[in-house]
């Protein structure tokens, strides 16, 4: 390795502390204390709080005055539907609303709007804040928008991989950050997670970092993963877009093109056993391909561009 090399090296691994950054996405409110994204696309509570979550924030609950006329200011300005998801909910125990942060409803400045909340046929756990700032109880597997909150902290830590996230490791020879996750996942969350943190299900391009992989699963033995799921398999990005037999990269290649179509033997196997096909993409301790059930929780493994977060100035 030269210098230059273990420079740059030593700058990645330690990273920078930035102050008033926290991912390109995100815009900084001052009188917020910290920043909100609004996600137009509507979905349910439980998506909202996840992706919120993947992105290393929260959903955003108007926890006191300053939070609660930022988020009324953002609402009235940026939404075309008739609300947004807040994190105040009732999902552990019905009618104990808190935030995601904890804080009770009885602390929370919120206005209802008018036979709110009524829990409408006992079926209303989550908390809506309507256009013009008041609030409502609605079903939690309804759609809306969703605005994620960030709070400031002193001292906020961008790693060389651009992101807050410590579990990103760089690896110089790829150019790209990884980070294993060992808590299993289905295909389709391990990928909403991939994209929340700011990168995709791991697209292997060629054996070096077929390699890369092999190394980084090996950090990760069985016994760091307790628990009854498979662990020689892990969900990485490429699968059949829906048409069986054919496998392509998530990002629409080929895996030849993507430069990596390495399957362990007698892979793809579309086993049948669990009376479904195989139909997503995995990578066995080796560093080989495989196919998967797509609802199988199984470990997986994220790739990121160091530069995906950070402000393109
Ligand atoms: C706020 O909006 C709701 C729903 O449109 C409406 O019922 C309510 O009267 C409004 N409240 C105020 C204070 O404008
Ligand atoms: C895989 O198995 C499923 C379920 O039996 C079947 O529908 C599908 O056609 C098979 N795909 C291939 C490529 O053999």
């Amino acid at each position: 390795m030269n210098v230059f090399n273990s420079l740059c090296v030593f700058l990645l691994f330690y990273g920078v502390v930035v102050d008033g950054k926290f991912r390109n996405d995100y815009k900084f409110y001052e009188a917020a204390g910290g920043w909100f994204k609004l996600h137009e696309v509507p979905a349910s509570w439980n998506n909202a709080w996840y992706k919120c979550f993947r992105e290393g924030a929260v959903l955003a609950s108007p926890e006191n005055e300053n939070l609660f006329s930022t988020m009324k200011t953002l609402v009235a300005e940026h939404t075309k539907s008739c609300g947004v998801y807040t994190g105040i909910h009732a999902t552990f125990s019905k009618g104990d609303y808190y935030s995601i942060e904890g804080t009770p409803l009885s602390k929370i400045p919120v206005f209802w709007a008018p036979d709110e909340p009524d829990n409408f046929q006992n079926g209303e756990d989550c908390i809506v804040m309507l256009l013009n700032g008041t609030v409502a109880d609605v079903q939690c597997t309804d759609v809306y928008p969703f605005l994620c909150f960030k709070k400031k902290t002193k001292n906020m830590f961008t790693s060389g991989c651009g992101t807050v996230d410590t579990g990103y490791t760089f690896d110089p020879r790829t150019g790209s950050c990884y980070k294993f996750h060992r808590l299993p996942q289905t295909w389709h969350r391990a990928f909403a997670a991939c994209s929340g943190e700011g990168g995709h299900l791991a697209i292997i391009n060629s054996d070096l970092e077929a390699q890369v992989i092999k190394e980084l699963y090996g950090k990760n033995p069985d016994s760091t993963m307790p628990g009854n799921f498979v662990k020689h398999s892990s969900h990485i990005g490429h699968c059949d877009w829906g048409e069986r037999g054919l496998w392509l990269t998530i990002h629409g290649q080929t895996l030849k093109e993507a430069g990596y179509d390495k399957w362990s033997n007698g892979e793809p196997a579309n086993s049948t056993q669990a009376s479904t096909g195989q139909y997503c993409g995995a990578v066995h301790r080796p560093g080989t391909l495989n196919d998967v059930w797509c609802n199988m929780p199984t470990p997986f493994i994220c790739e990121k561009a160091p530069d995906s977060l950070v402000d393109d100035e």
